[in-house]
């Protein structure tokens, strides 16, 4: 009789005998469900001896840093350790304007940044650190079996193989049978903030691919600011449940505008919000007009650098969710 609560039960143990009395456990946290959820089970099953690592990379939304720092160990009682490589990130953006390329150097970087934290660990227990926790989830687990042709690589997503291979680490998936609304329902078990459960998605690279052209801390900024402001009317209007997943994203054009007896030069803001039962295919969200209205207008007079603001009416296919 299979049910949550004994879900729960059953792999924490199933952890505590695979890792055994003495193991040491890393683990990457993103600030989302999935590794949230991942993360708490690993941390009841052996406490200290798991290790989270969060890393900036620079091109996270607004308060993300400080809101997953707080969450998991304030409220969660994880053992994390929050690297700030914004700088090593944002260095190596530099001049590109590449969306794959942008992906590459985020995903390698991550790895090397992660594997740098990992070095630096040294746990009590004087054992080596032997497992590497992933959240993966059953889709990931039948796509990555069945997908082998061109679909797979429209986009590189981001994956930490790597590590496996580089850090001769042994995996550890607990969310490997269970669909995403399972995970959810396992974090509100859990206690697991509300917020945090009902998260739309967010990619690996983050701000990166919906700012579009050359990612600089300026264009991040702007990107960040308009992102947050949409998203906070979206929870105001009681939406964000109703939207599988909502951002604005930076275009690298500017536009004419006026402001009080100013004519401004400045740039254009894309909103995009979808619904989505799997990611493949998603219709854009018909919003009512006087919404559309007050988020722009937020937006021009709020953000620095903004002069219009466009809502993308696009279905995928035969556009993808994000601009990149
Ligand atoms: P697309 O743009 O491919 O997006 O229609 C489908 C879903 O995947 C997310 N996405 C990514 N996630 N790394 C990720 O971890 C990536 O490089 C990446 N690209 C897209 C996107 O946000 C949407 O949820």
């Amino acid at each position: 009789n299979w049910t949550m609560a004994n879900f729960i039960d059953t792999e924490i143990s199933r952890i505590r005998t695979l890792v055994g009395p003495t193991a040491e456990v890393i683990g990457a946290v993103s600030g989302g469900v999935d590794s949230t959820v991942a993360a708490k089970l690993l941390s009841i099953a052996i406490g200290e001896r798991f290790h989270a690592i969060y890393v900036d990379n620079g091109v996270m939304r607004k308060n993300e840093t400080e809101t997953v720092h707080k969450t998991l160990t304030e409220g969660l009682g994880i053992n994390l350790t929050v690297v700030d490589a914004s700088e090593e990130f944002l260095g190596k953006l530099k001049g590109v304007t590449d969306p794959e390329k942008k992906r590459k150097i985020i995903g390698n970087t991550f790895i090397e940044v992660f594997e740098r934290q990992a070095a630096l660990i040294q746990p009590k227990s004087g054992e080596e650190i032997e497992f590497l926790l992933q959240g993966t989830l059953y889709p990931d687990v039948i796509e990555s079996i069945s997908f082998k042709g061109p679909s797979h690589t429209i986009k590189t997503h981001h994956n930490v193989g790597g590590l496996l291979d580089d850090m001769k680490l042994k995996l550890i998936e607990p969310l490997r049978e269970l669909f995403k609304d399972e995970v959810r329902a396992l974090g509100e078990i859990m206690e697991i903030p509300h917020d945090l459960v009902w998260r739309h998605p967010f990619p690996g690279p983050g701000l990166a691919i919906r700012v579009l052209g050359e990612v600089t801390p300026a264009q991040v900024k702007i990107a960040r600011e308009a992102d947050f402001i949409f998203i906070e009317e979206i929870k105001k209007a009681g939406l964000y449940r109703e939207i599988s997943q909502a951002f604005a994203a930076l275009l690298p054009v500017k536009s004419v505008g006026v402001m009080g007896d100013q004519r401004t030069y400045e740039q254009v803001i894309a909103l995009r919000a979808i619904e989505t039962t799997d990611f493949m295919t998603a219709d854009w969200f018909v919003f009512e007009a006087s919404f559309l209205k007050r988020v722009a207008s937020r937006i021009v007079n709020e953000v620095d650098g903004v002069a219009r603001v466009t809502y993308d009416i696009t279905s995928k296919p035969p556009a993808t969710v994000e601009w990149e």
